[in-house]
């Protein structure tokens, strides 16, 4: 049997995710703090694929809760070959403004339990045939971003750790791929408290469910990133031969402008 770990399925992205995934047959365990929404989801991917969706509540903020997952995992002889780091969130506003323990969770989100989820998981995956990790970061992944500094840089790292993490492994069975999405018609700008931002990310937006596809396609075609969207791609590669000081005011111009 076929199992995947997703994170931040509850929603958006993941739940996009979730729903493509088991329609390719696999199992899922879907993680997020929302337990009602990820009970649902999993009634009705059971309902409607030929697999089994379970959910575990938890709140990745918290630095054990990787080590939950994977004791979960092993209780339950749940031996994933995919695992989709997807959890995460941004904090707007200027850094010294907002508190750092909301801060320092997000980093947690984005990062550590990424991180640990994968130093845990890593064993279970390195027993299958083929298996794959998907990080997910961000088109902020690829600059920086004033009144997003913190959530641009753990998107950096993921992208940055991805990267390196897939090089040591490239003798194994173990494909890491990194996807980054541009804006998404998601939960993303409510929860940041981003509203104002909403006008022009409509925009750009893509459904999440189009960047889900993208993001599986190159996961299992063992593609190193993904930059789903023309925009989103041409952007990133305008980024890499643009002046950084530029690039940070171009951004600023588009989100500080918008900060109350
Ligand atoms: N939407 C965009 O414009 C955009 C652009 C680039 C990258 N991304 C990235 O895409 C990924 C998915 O985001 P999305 O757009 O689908 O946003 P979303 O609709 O807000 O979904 C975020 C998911 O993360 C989960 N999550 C947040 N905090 C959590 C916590 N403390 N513990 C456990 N789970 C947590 C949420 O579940 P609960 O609230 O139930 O916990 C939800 O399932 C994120 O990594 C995001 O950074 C989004």
């Amino acid at each position: 049997m076929k199992q995947a770990i997703i994170t931040g399925a509850s929603k958006g992205l993941g739940k996009a995710l979730a729903h493509q995934l088991a329609a390719k047959g696999y199992e899922l365990l879907l993680v997020a703090r929302s337990e009602k929404m990820l009970t649902a989801l999993a009634e009705e991917i059971t309902a409607t694929n030929q697999v089994k969706a379970v959910s575990l509540a938890l709140d990745l903020s918290d630095a054990q809760s990787s080590r939950t997952i994977f004791e979960w995992c092993q209780k339950n002889q749940f031996a994933a070959s995919v695992l989709i780091n997807n959890a995460g969130y941004a904090c707007w506003g200027f850094f010294e403004s907002m508190p750092i323990d909301q801060q320092e969770k997000m980093l947690q989100v984005n990062t550590g339990s990424l991180v640990n989820l994968t130093h845990a998981m890593l064993p279970v995956l390195k027993k299958h045939p083929a298996a794959y990790i998907m990080n997910i970061a961000s088109t902020a992944a690829y600059q920086a971003v004033p009144t997003m500094a913190l959530y641009a840089a753990s998107k950096a790292f993921v992208k940055s750790f991805s990267r390196g993490l897939r090089y040591e492994l490239r003798n194994t069975n173990v494909s890491v791929t990194c996807l980054s999405p541009g804006p998404m018609a998601t939960n993303f700008i409510q929860q940041a408290g981003m509203e104002a931002m909403q006008e022009t990310a409509k925009k750009f937006e893509m459904p999440a469910e189009v960047v889900a596809k993208k993001g599986l396609q190159a996961m299992f075609n063992k593609k190193s990133e993904s930059i789903p969207g023309v925009v989103n791609y041409l952007t990133v590669k305008f980024s890499n031969i643009l002046p950084d000081a530029l690039l940070e005011k171009i951004a600023a111009n588009l989100y500080l402008t918008k900060l109350k």
